[in-house]
């Protein structure tokens, strides 16, 4: 398939027009008035699929809006993409690749063409080689140089070689096979290093070092780091291959570090770093919930992958995210994006999304390098509720920007302690229902003459008590925590990123940005040891070395 389309203007569109004109009319829309005018606004602005429902109707939208947004990404050629990107077509236009993290979830059987090659045997052979590989860790016949089996297992990498499969086998502990503890090195800092460390025994401990390149400084150094630890606790070369296993789709350069190649995990270029955790970059989820909840994930995903492909976009959970975040970036000023799990097991998702959303669509330029005059991807923030709410809740009600938040929330507990969950759940409801209704300063006042103050502490106080309102968000529910609907959950936001690539014309898959910081940070490594003594490019830069060199010399 001919992909990408040839480059277009989305601004210049008729739907984005229209939709201009239409925000124009909306003025002063009030989602307090539409509720009271709407009885059915919850159900026409709600739906429920692949083990998730969606309540967008607390949104400043109408049906027509919705009407318009849907003609945009047809008009954008949406559905069209959608195929491009399931059937392999180069849709990372600057490395001429594809991104596939969909036939990853397929089931055996099916056909996905690269080069000419179907790549779903492969895909299934390394699903059987995680499924031989954990099981001979969780029987306790993969065993450490002194024979003992293996209690704890590290992975070792960055971005998305981390932040997914943690996300994943933290999100699914209630499913963890006891017997095997995860952990995870991802930063170059030496005190993470020294904490977990601190934590383990080489005997029983077996590192995954998770690198698509084998080429990420962090995860190089990290692994040295282990390396030298587990010789220095009394494990031998020699029995190395008892405690380094690898994922990569670098193999000589894993052999070269000392991991055998049958214990090296195939990745592929076609699988995106922060798209990959559904490969063996998963091996940590894999060690800690098994195999049978790992293939239930991908069977989470797989169903919101159908979902995605056949759904009317006016019933598509991800067409509709990613066309109300367009809509509230490109249309009404937002810059961000708050990301708010109501559920502990679910506290990693801000990360992960953060990495997903911001490395995918922190674009300037159109997949043919011509430059955007217009707002791309929003920063995505947030955390685990209650925890923000007693911190940076605040700007959302009464600061001056606009920020549209997604509530994610379990309706049950796996660990229900008194009523804790159900206020829990109430927190997340009324979080959003104070974001939408607000405070009026009629009922700021009356509050205050209820509560029996006089006049002029009630006209002292009540604009600080006014809260606009008004302010959008979405809310995502689901039954507790499972694989499959944590795998929905992941792909429905994966989509949702690709959905807004498309409409932008941007490229979703590569991350060219990351790279100047990298070759950058080569060159200031050299003048802080010395081997460089070359002036730094800028004044601050070296003002700054001087400084760590001149702490260093006393
Ligand atoms: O530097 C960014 C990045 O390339 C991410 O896209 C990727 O997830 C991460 O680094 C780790 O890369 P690797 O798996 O090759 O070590």
């Amino acid at each position: 398939m001919q992909y990408p389309q040839s480059p277009f203007d989305v601004t210049q569109l008729p739907s984005w027009q229209a939709l201009a004109a239409h925000r124009e009319s909306l003025g002063s829309f009030s989602m307090r008035e539409a509720f009271a005018e709407q009885p059915e606004r919850f159900d026409e602005f709600s739906l429920k699929d692949c083990g998730l429902f969606l309540d967008y109707s607390k949104n400043l939208i109408t049906t027509q809006t919705r009407e318009l947004l849907v003609g945009l990404a047809r008009e954008a050629g949406l559905e069209r993409a959608i195929h491009a990107l399931y059937d392999g077509a180069l849709v990372n236009a600057s490395e001429r690749r594809p991104a596939l993290h969909t036939a990853l979830r397929r089931p055996i059987g099916d056909k996905v063409l690269v080069d000419g090659v179907d790549v779903m045997p492969e895909v299934h052979r390394v699903l059987n080689q995680m499924t031989e590989l954990v099981g001979r860790v969780h029987d306790g016949l993969w065993r450490g140089y002194s024979e003992k089996p293996i209690t704890d297992v590290v992975n070792i990498g960055i971005g998305g070689s981390f932040l997914g499969p943690q996300l994943v086998s933290e999100a699914l502990l209630p499913f963890a096979q006891r017997g095997v503890r995860c952990h995870y090195l991802a930063n170059i800092d030496g005190s993470e290093f020294h904490e977990l460390s601190a934590k383990l025994r080489a005997e029983t401990t077996l590192f995954i070092v998770s690198s698509k390149t084998f080429n990420t400084l962090e995860t190089l150094k990290n692994a040295q780091a282990a390396r030298g630890w587990y010789l220095a606790q009394g494990g031998t070369e020699g029995e190395l291959h008892r405690h380094f296993i690898a994922v990569s789709s670098n193999t000589p350069a894993a052999v070269a570090f000392g991991i055998r190649e049958e214990n090296i995990l195939p990745m592929w270029d076609w699988v995106g770093g922060r798209y990959s955790l559904w490969s063996a970059i998963g091996m940590p989820i894999a060690m800690s919930i098994g195999m049978s909840n790992f293939k239930e994930l991908l069977s989470g995903a797989y169903r919101m992958d159908q979902h995605f492909q056949n759904a009317p976009f006016e019933r598509n959970m991800p067409v509709l995210l990613a066309l109300l975040g367009i809509w509230y970036g490109n249309f009404w000023g937002a810059q961000s994006q708050a990301i708010l799990p109501y559920d502990h097991y679910l506290r990693n998702i801000t990360k992960h999304l953060q990495q997903l959303d911001m490395e995918s669509n922190g674009k300037r330029v159109r997949q043919d390098g011509s430059a955007v005059d217009f707002q791309t991807g929003p920063v995505i923030w947030g955390g685990v509720g209650c925890n923000g709410q007693h911190a940076y809740h605040q700007l959302l009600h009464q600061g001056t920007q606009l920020i549209p938040a997604d509530f994610i929330v379990p309706v049950s507990s796996y660990n229900p302690v008194a009523d804790h969950h159900q206020w829990l759940f109430a927190n997340c409801l009324s979080q959003s229902q104070a974001l939408m209704l607000g405070k009026t300063l009629h009922e700021a006042e009356r509050e205050l003459r209820d509560q029996g103050l006089g006049e002029d502490e009630v006209q002292r106080l009540a604009a600080h008590k006014v809260v606009p309102g008004n302010r959008p968000s979405n809310t995502l529910v689901m039954e507790r925590v499972s694989p499959r609907r944590l795998g929905a959950l992941i792909a429905l936001y994966e989509h949702k990123v690709f959905a807004q690539s498309v409409i932008w014309g941007t490229n979703a898959f590569d991350q060219w940005g990351v790279e100047l910081g990298k070759q950058l940070g080569k060159g200031v490594y050299s003048r802080l040891v010395g081997s460089d003594t070359g002036a730094a490019e800028d004044g601050s830069t070296q003002g700054l070395i001087d400084f760590f060199r001149g702490r260093h010399r006393g």
